[in-house]
């Protein structure tokens, strides 16, 4: 689903008015009436306090107004929270017809004891103070609305974006209104998708204000959700011809001593998503262990110094390469000195890499080589691998993870798999996907390797390197939703996600 800024928000707009004559009275009105079928659909019967701003996003508030007005004879009331006169002119227009109406129209500037009360006892608030045109943080009188807002037990409604909520960024700009459902007209905003704005949005819904759908699809955009849609059209292949060589060969490098089960966890959840045949490197004290516990992986032992891998084991990895399609390293590898050798050795191989944990470490050294390399590789760090990685602070990285993600990824011509809350996919062309799911649930050691193994065995199978990134990114978090419906948010295992990610495609 593509995801839009407050600048191809803008464009859009302007498109359709300037291109197929659409008046932008009659966006408004459509954007008045997708939320006026909400409020029937969801709240019929109960009275409606709209609280309108300056700009169109007031207009909207307006034109709502009038519509609950004329056709519902709801008990409707605005709270106008500027002088009439800084109304937009679209604003303008509906503000006279709700006062020839004779909707009542409540100035906050003249009577704010009153519209406090009004806030405080409303059964449903309509914000549309501010939309995509918040340029700056909110201060003075509109900060202490919004803070009554967000005290009132009112049911807020959010017309296109909660005020306060940068549209782009998801940044709180000083307050933001906690709306228990918000209402996007025609493309959702990417602010809508990153925390801390999605921690106000309540119910996201999103409303067709008839932007031709031509134009909406040639909306140009480098933001991206990754939803189920999106899920469906990336599912390899598997057709009733083939074997196990159809479907990739993986090679997993990984585990030290007392970091044993991260690697299983990855080869399993390799296998788990489809993948045909799968070796697991590991030192060889960790051998029996992978055996037993990945029963249908081949294991390949190797030397080990101090329960690492030792460097002479990338001499026998490199005589092994050869066999294999995919490669995914890192899971509980560790941080010795020693495994550099062996990155070294698998970026000089043509495989298709997936990297994590640890590994990441050893690739470091290695950043500035990466984007002469043919084949693809996928990085999935958190923020604090990120932080290694980038040299940016991990708040700095938590503050601004899109653009974080972005520039390394267009700096090193990699994939970023970026693991926070929702995850952030960064591809070197510059377009982001931001996970549309995600669950507290499994924030838990270990289901980082379950993703790691997701994604490698998605790209032994498609071979689309963004493909089997998101497609890892959606199963992971949707099997994880699933789980934690059905168990609560406390006891999902991230080896749950391997067991159960089977339904996740399946309902796909
Ligand atoms: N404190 C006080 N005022 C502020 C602050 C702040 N922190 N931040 C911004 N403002 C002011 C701006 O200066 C601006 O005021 P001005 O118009 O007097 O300069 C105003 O708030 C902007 O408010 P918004 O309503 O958020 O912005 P805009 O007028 O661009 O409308 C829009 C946004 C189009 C309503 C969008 O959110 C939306 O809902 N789109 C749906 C489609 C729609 O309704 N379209 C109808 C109009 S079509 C068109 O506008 C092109």
């Amino acid at each position: 689903m593509k995801l839009a800024t407050k600048r191809e928000m803008n464009q859009l707009d302007q498109d359709a008015m300037s291109q197929y004559g659409i008046p932008s009275l009659l966006l408004m009105e459509h954007a008045a009436y997708g939320v006026f079928c909400y409020l029937m659909e969801e709240h019929q019967g109960k009275s409606v306090t709209i609280l309108c701003g300056s700009g169109n996003n007031g207009g909207d508030g307006l034109a709502l107004a009038r519509i609950l007005y004329s056709f519902k004879k709801v008990q409707v009331q605005v709270v106008l929270l500027v002088e009439e006169e800084k109304l937009s002119s679209d604003g303008k227009v509906y503000y006279t017809i709700c006062e020839k109406l004779g909707i009542p129209i409540y100035r906050y500037l003249e009577e704010m004891e009153l519209v406090w009360e009004l806030i405080e006892e409303a059964q449903v608030l309509v914000d549309a103070i501010f939309g995509t045109g918040l340029t700056r943080p909110i201060t003075g009188s509109f900060y202490k609305v919004i803070e009554k807002v967000n005290a009132s037990s009112a049911f807020k409604v959010s017309v296109d974006i909660p005020s306060g909520i940068h549209p782009d960024t998801a940044d709180v700009l000083g307050i933001a209104v906690e709306a228990d459902c918000t209402l996007t007209f025609q493309v959702p905003k990417v602010g809508q998708f990153l925390y801390p704005g999605i921690a106000h949005i309540g119910t996201l819904r999103v409303v067709d204000i008839g932007i031709p759908k031509e134009l909406v699809s040639k909306m140009s955009c480098m933001h991206y959700a990754i939803d189920e849609d999106m899920a469906k059209g990336m599912l390899p292949d598997r057709p009733i011809r083939s074997n196990k060589g159809t479907y990739g060969k993986v090679l997993m490098i990984g585990g030290q001593v007392g970091m044993g089960g991260a690697i299983c966890l990855a080869s399993k959840a390799v296998m788990k998503v489809g993948a045909g045949l799968v070796t697991i490197a590991v030192p060889n004290a960790l051998a029996l262990l992978t055996q037993q516990k990945v029963t249908e992986a081949i294991t390949l032992s190797l030397p080990e110094r101090d329960g690492h891998l030792d460097e002479t084991a990338a001499t026998i990895l490199k005589e092994h390469m050869m066999q294999y399609s995919t490669i995914g390293i890192g899971p509980g590898i560790g941080r010795s000195g020693m495994i550099q050798k062996i990155m070294e050795v698998v970026l000089e191989s043509d495989k298709s890499i997936v990297v994590d944990a640890d590994g990441l470490y050893a690739l470091k050294p290695y950043l500035n080589q990466l984007k002469a390399r043919k084949a693809p590789i996928i990085i999935t760090p958190h923020p604090g691998e990120m932080s290694y990685l980038s040299g940016e602070s991990i708040a700095d990285i938590l503050a601004h993870p899109v653009e974080s993600a972005r520039s390394f990824s267009e700096r090193y011509g990699i994939i970023v798999v970026l693991k926070i809350e929702r995850m952030i996919v960064a591809v070197p062309d510059g377009s982001i996907y931001i996970n549309s799911r995600g669950h507290s649930a499994i924030a838990k050691g270990g289901a980082g390797d379950v993703l790691t193994g997701f994604i490698t065995g998605l790209l032994a199978q498609n071979k689309q390197p963004v493909s089997a990134a998101l497609l890892g990114c959606y199963l992971h978090a949707d099997t994880a939703c699933s789980l934690a419906r059905l168990k609560g948010s406390y006891s999902v295992l991230p080896s749950d996600l391997i067991e159960h990610v089977g339904e996740s495609f399946k309902g796909l």
